[in-house]
């Protein structure tokens, strides 16, 4: 289909439009793309700004699509870009069904999915079902209406503990910081299990269901390929809202064991069950979810045949830089999902946590450790996603208080700097900020000096970058019969090394060991640094072919 031919050239709720991209939906889902797929993140306040604001957007996405396709990505996941007031930028939603003025309109949407198909790249979005905005119209009818109204109903307000009802329902506390309740005028309490502005939903309330299925097929309807669930592991609570275990660790991150009743609750299942009918309705979509749930079996049952397609599995996000760890991550995660019909969905980043360069050492240390681990992610059998930047090898950056706009930072009082570090905008050509991101020399984050040899466009001419390792790893990747199968066969190796080998004849070898190592037989397909004379350095990885 060219792309003239596409669906969404047309008016995307006219019927021609919905029989185009049927068709188009079906000629190309062929069996589950998604399987293998190499996702890309776009956190996309930081990609790229096409409108000269300083804040990245939907028109910057559509300039890069020919980037994003020299990389060689099969799909997108977009973060949020609906209207919000950017409490928790963009994951407090006001209206799910339709487009942030700051990112675009839904005009600009249609035409970066259009093109973004037309250049072969799918394109998912992120859907955000745990909480609204405060600002989304039910939450201030909810405001305005009394205790015990069906307005209420939709979210998890209750009365406060002690005589006077003026302390919180139970002790939860919020995954920012803070208690996880903020009290309204009238004396009653609502639940969030993010910051105050954003209020959790009841998902036993049938009406708040049907309205997530709502919003799924507005934007399936426009052409999406598929949906990145926040929070997948929240949105049930227990009966009667009991207190939690007391634990040090309660933030985003934390390992949310049985004693943590905000998070996995049985009653989960039950929607995404619903979430997965929706998509059944649709061939060719998906969902993935962010599920931080670190038992394999209760991870493993988001992954049911009527449930999740995928599960971010973050054992190798959060993996130490060492040979043992590594294995356990990755043995863990295939374990996971061996009685699932899923494969694994390995990551390395995210818009959540300290960038890998910088979390293997920063530097040119960090720099190595990650070619390494780019090859080691991209190996493994399964959906990988690459956080925008990883393929620079972006680290994260020290900002100055004042520029700290994660709300982190204000609700742990200082304390903790929350998750900007990991957020800077891509640098993409020049040697001063903003470095082609915008037009304005304003970012919504200020970007580093120094940044000249990090940018695409010094990377793109340099083949030992690390652009042009990622570019390589992705064209083998998705043309080499050598990455075929489901399967993982650990090999022999010396201590503090990795290796295995995939049905498909590929063998990645990993040296972690500090000391170079004899390079194994095979072919060299590809190395994260010199091979020479037989020898693999220390914190280096190769692909052979056996
Ligand atoms: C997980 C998202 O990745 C994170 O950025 C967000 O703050 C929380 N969910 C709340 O929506």
């Amino acid at each position: 289909m060219t792309p003239e031919e596409h669906p969404l050239h047309q008016h995307p709720t006219s019927p021609a439009a919905r029989s185009a991209l049927h068709r188009w939906r079906t000629d190309r889902s062929g069996s589950d793309w998604w399987r293998d797929a190499v996702f890309y993140q776009v956190y996309v306040r930081s990609f790229a700004d096409g409108s000269g604001d300083g804040v990245g957007d939907l028109a910057g996405i559509r300039d890069r699509l020919p980037y994003l396709a020299d990389l060689g990505v099969d799909a997108l996941w977009i973060t949020p870009f609906y209207p919000s007031p950017m409490a928790d930028h963009g994951y407090d939603v006001a209206d799910p069904r339709d487009v942030e003025p700051v990112f675009g309109d839904l005009a600009g949407f249609d035409a970066l999915l259009s093109d973004a198909h037309a250049r072969g790249i799918r394109v998912t979005v992120d859907l955000v079902p745990n909480h609204s905005s405060d600002r989304h119209a039910w939450f201030a009818e909810a405001l305005a209406a009394a205790p015990g109204s069906p307005a209420r109903a939709r979210y998890v307000f209750r009365d406060g503990a002690g005589p006077n009802g003026d302390r919180p329902p139970n002790n939860w506390p919020s995954v920012f910081g803070g208690p996880a309740w903020t009290r309204v005028p009238d004396g009653q309490w609502y639940l969030h299990l993010f910051a105050p502005q954003q209020p959790d939903l009841d998902f036993t309330n049938p009406e708040v269901v049907a309205d997530l299925e709502t919003t799924m097929r507005f934007w399936l309807d426009r052409g999406v390929d598929g949906f990145r669930i926040d929070v997948a592991h929240g949105m049930a609570k227990p009966e009667g809202l009991p207190d939690m275990l007391p634990t040090a660790d309660t933030g985003l991150l934390a390992d949310h064991g049985p004693g943590d009743h905000r998070f996995d609750q049985d009653g989960v299942h039950a929607v995404h069950r619903r979430v997965r009918r929706v998509l059944d309705g649709c061939p060719g979509s998906m969902a993935v979810g962010e599920v931080w749930v670190s038992d394999d079996d209760r991870l493993a049952r988001y992954l049911s045949a009527d449930e999740l397609h995928l599960a971010f599995n973050f054992k190798l996000l959060t993996a130490e830089w060492d040979a043992e760890e590594l294995r356990t991550a990755i043995d863990s995660s295939l374990a996971t999902v061996a009685a699932t019909p899923a494969p694994a969905c390995w990551v390395l980043s995210n818009h959540d946590r300290p960038r890998h360069v910088t979390r293997y050492g920063g530097g040119e240390l960090g720099t190595r450790r990650a070619r390494a681990a780019a090859l080691l992610q991209l190996a493994l059998p399964g959906a990988a996603y690459v956080y925008n930047g990883d393929e620079l090898g972006m680290p994260d950056v020290d900002l100055p208080d004042e520029a700290l706009q994660d709300p982190i930072w204000e609700r742990s009082g200082h304390t903790e700097r929350g998750r900007d570090a990991c957020r800077v905008p891509m640098p993409w050509s020049g040697d001063e900020p903003p470095y082609g991101f915008s037009a304005s020399p304003q970012t919504w984050l200020p970007m580093p000096a120094g940044w000249g040899p990090l940018t695409a466009a010094a990377q793109a001419g340099d083949d030992a970058s690390m652009l042009s390792l990622y570019r390589r790893a992705l064209a083998l990747r998705g043309s080499s019969p050598s990455f075929a199968g489901d399967d993982l066969q650990w090999l022999p190796a010396p201590a503090g090394c990795l290796a295995f080998r995939r049905s498909g004849g590929l063998v990645c070898y990993l040296n972690l060991s500090g000391a170079p190592v004899p390079v194994p037989e095979g072919r060299v397909l590809l190395a994260s640094g010199p091979v020479d004379g037989g020898r693999l350095p220390s914190d280096t990885a190769v692909w052979l072919q056996t």
